[in-house]
Parts: C-alpha cells; structure tokens; sequence
C-alpha cells in the first residue's frame, strides 16, 4: 500500500497525499497551459452534464451558459469536499454529489446530455465499467466530453512510459500512464466525433504524461 493508498468501499477512493499534493499540480499544468485545455474541452458542452472524477472541481468554473445544470461525482472525500467549496463559484448550477464513482454514477438511466472526463480515465479502476456506466446515464446522441493523458503513439515513448508506470500510479493516485484510452472509448460503443492529439510540453519539456487528447465522443442514437 503505497503513499497511504487504500480502498474505502465500492462507493469510494482514499487517496489522502495525492488529494493534498492535487491543488498544486493542477495549478502548475494550469499555469502550462491546463487552463485553455479545460476551456476547449467545454466549450460545446450543453444541457445536462454528470462530471466523473471532478477532483477540486477546476473545471466549474469553465461550463458555458449553454449548460443547464452539473452532477459531479468525485469519490474520494478531501477532493469532494473542494470540489464542493468550489461549485458555488460555477456560472451554471454544480450540485456536488454526495455519493457515487465512475462506476456507479447516482444518475437514472438515459437522463443526462454530457458526460465530462477530464484526468481521470487514466486513474478510474475499471475503465470498460465506467464507460458502460457513462453510456447508461447519456440519453441516446449524447455527448463524452474527454480530455486525457494517454499512452504516446510514438513507440519510444510510449516503451519509457510503460516502465516508469511501476511505480507513477503509487505517486500519482493510481494515475496510469499507458492507457490507450480512445480504443477503450470505441470499444464501450461510443462513436469518437473529434480528437485533438497534442503534447502538453512544461516549460518546452515534454514529461511523462505530455501525450494527450482532448475529445468529443457521441453515444449512438438508438437504432
Ligand atoms: C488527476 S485527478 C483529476 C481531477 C479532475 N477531473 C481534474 O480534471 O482536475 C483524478 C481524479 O479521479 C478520481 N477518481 C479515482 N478513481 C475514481 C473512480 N473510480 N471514479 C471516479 N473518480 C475517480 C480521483 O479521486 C481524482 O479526483
């Protein structure tokens, strides 16, 4: 158990360093250029929006008028309870919920426009149940909205990513560095509409997460 990493039931994720250490990582790669990444991801987000993983809540901020109102799930509790501070100051309604993961998302089925997943696709447990789960709670044409670190198209890379991602999880939340996470998105069935492949570079260095995607997936209309 690495960093004081535990599970804390179905329902929920411990994972109290990383939440303390989150705040400032974000503000850096904000400060790099995470901010216009945030912005370009929403920027067509519309109507009903369940965000999974919403961490401190830094993309609130960042819904446009166009968005009716936001669900955002975050299981582990120091981050809820930031991400919960922070919905206050969203210019749409941010309900924070009490409950809920990737996983098991506290949404009827077929009831919501958006599903949001920024970072985290790269650290939910089980990504082919949470991507069910996200196609569950979407009404049929609705949107994923995704903006993520995946694994790098470039073999060298990607064979240095695939060694250092021993022991990034144990520093980074269970964050993996590997994850070709546009095929687990066509193999849940959605139907990817754009993707933007950049290398998010930290003062012109590239970093081990630096291969990136910011996306729009559609969950097909029923037949
Ligand atoms: C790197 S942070 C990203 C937070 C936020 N989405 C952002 O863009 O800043 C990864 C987040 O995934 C959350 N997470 C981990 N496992 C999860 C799960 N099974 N379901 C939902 N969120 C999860 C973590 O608690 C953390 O908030």
């Amino acid at each position: 158990m690495a960093m004081g990493r535990r599970a804390a039931g179905r329902a929920g994720v411990s994972h109290p360093v990383f939440a303390r250490i989150y705040p400032r990582i974000n503000a850096s790669a904000e400060a790099h250029g995470g901010l216009e990444h945030r912005r370009e991801l929403l920027a067509d987000a519309t109507g009903r929006i369940v965000e999974v993983g919403a961490g401190t809540g830094a993309n609130f901020r960042h819904y446009p008028p166009g968005v009716e109102r936001v669900i955002a799930v975050e299981p582990e509790p120091r981050l809820r309870e930031l991400a919960r501070q922070a919905a206050p100051d969203a210019p749409v309604p941010v309900e924070v919920s009490r409950s809920g993961r990737a996983e098991e998302l506290p949404v009827p089925d077929g009831s919501v426009d958006g599903v949001v997943a920024s970072l985290v696709l790269c650290t939910i447990g089980d990504v082919p149940a949470a991507l069910a789960e996200a196609a569950r709670v979407l009404r049929p044409g609705g949107r994923l909205y995704f903006y993520e670190h995946i694994r790098s198209a470039d073999p060298r890379f990607a064979r240095v990513q695939r060694v250092l991602d021993v022991v990034w999880p144990l520093l980074g939340g269970g964050c993996h560095l590997t994850r070709d996470t546009e095929r687990a998105i066509t193999d849940a069935g959605f139907v990817i509409e754009r993707a933007r492949h950049f290398q998010f570079l930290v003062n012109g260095r590239a970093t081990p997460s630096s291969p990136c995607v910011i996306g729009v997936a559609r969950k097909p209309a029923a037949a």
